[in-house]
């Protein structure tokens, strides 16, 4: 029988010590702070968004909204993130994606000041976390390394299987895998017979955005599954949420696997509080610590 990975459990262990680094930064006379950038009217961004600022009240950080129309100019997004570079009271700065469509989104990230690029998009944190250096990390990948290492201890030599190669997801996961010495295989669209490949795997991190495309035949006896898909469907008439994993299939092969939702889903926001307080730290002189 397979365990359930709680996240919301994690994710609360998480925000708790964040929740007491930032009583000692304020006791130094920081006052940590994270700035939101919202383009459009997304319905999921905007509840993503209002997760995020809720969450950063819960354990003390002082959070900024910026909200645009969805016609905002490129150059209106950017100065609205110049000002918070330069802004030395604002420590982090998300800018939520997707963008609309007419902006880019690559120049709007790289026009990040990476001392503050708490989502760990931009290309000098991308660098240093491919070359090991301790940089800000995404935080959804960060917060499915934390499940692992609670899940399994150490994890070198373990074989990780990323499925999907996303900038947000797939790419920065394997790299993070790479650095806890997994031997990692990453599978995509254009992957042959990827149920081959994903069946020889210890780890299964599922990122591709397909309603419960992972199947029992994609997974090992006692695999330990990471389900990042969060993908709302229509079934019998309701509205529901489901990952990419067939989880009721999947959960009598696995060894553990998270839900949907309950998994994944609270970790990102509670490393993304994390990333705000190293950020906080690093900006006011100390050194940023390892978040793997
Ligand atoms: N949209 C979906 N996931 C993310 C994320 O991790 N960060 C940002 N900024 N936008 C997102």
């Amino acid at each position: 029988m397979s365990t359930l990975i709680d996240g919301k459990a994690a994710a609360a262990r998480v925000l708790a010590e964040v929740q007491a680094e930032v009583g000692q930064l304020q006791a130094q006379g920081v006052e940590p702070a994270l700035a939101v950038v919202l383009v459009g009217d997304d319905p999921a961004s905007h509840v993503y968004v209002r997760n995020k600022v809720l969450r950063a009240g819960e354990v003390g950080i002082r959070s900024l909204e910026y909200r645009l129309p969805a016609e905002a100019s490129a150059e209106a997004v950017l100065e609205v993130v110049a000002g918070l570079n330069a802004d030395a009271a604002v420590h982090g700065i998300l800018v939520q994606l997707p963008l609309p469509g007419h902006i880019d989104e690559v120049r709007v990230l790289q026009a990040i000041d990476p001392a503050k690029d708490v989502d760990g998009f931009h290309s000098e944190n991308v660098g240093g976390l491919s070359q090991g250096r301790p940089v800000l990390t995404p935080c959804t990948p960060a917060g499915c390394m934390r499940l692992l290492r609670d899940t399994l201890g150490d994890l070198s030599g373990k074989h990780a299987v990323v499925v999907g190669r996303s900038n947000i997801v797939g790419k920065p996961m394997a790299a993070l895998l790479l650095a806890a010495n997994c031997s990692v295989t990453v599978l995509h669209s254009r992957s042959i017979k990827p149920e081959k490949l994903c069946g020889q795997a210890d780890i299964v991190i599922a990122a591709v955005g397909r309603p419960r495309m992972i199947g029992a035949d994609w997974i090992k006896p006692g695999a330990v599954v990471i389900d990042v898909g969060i993908n709302r469907i229509d079934e019998n008439g309701r509205s529901r949420l489901v990952g990419d994993v067939d989880f009721d299939a999947v959960l009598p092969v696995a060894s553990a696997i998270t839900p949907v939702p309950g998994g994944v889903g609270p970790m990102t926001i509670a490393l993304l509080m994390r990333n705000t307080v190293l950020a906080a730290r690093q900006q006011t002189g100390q050194a940023l610590q390892e978040t793997r």
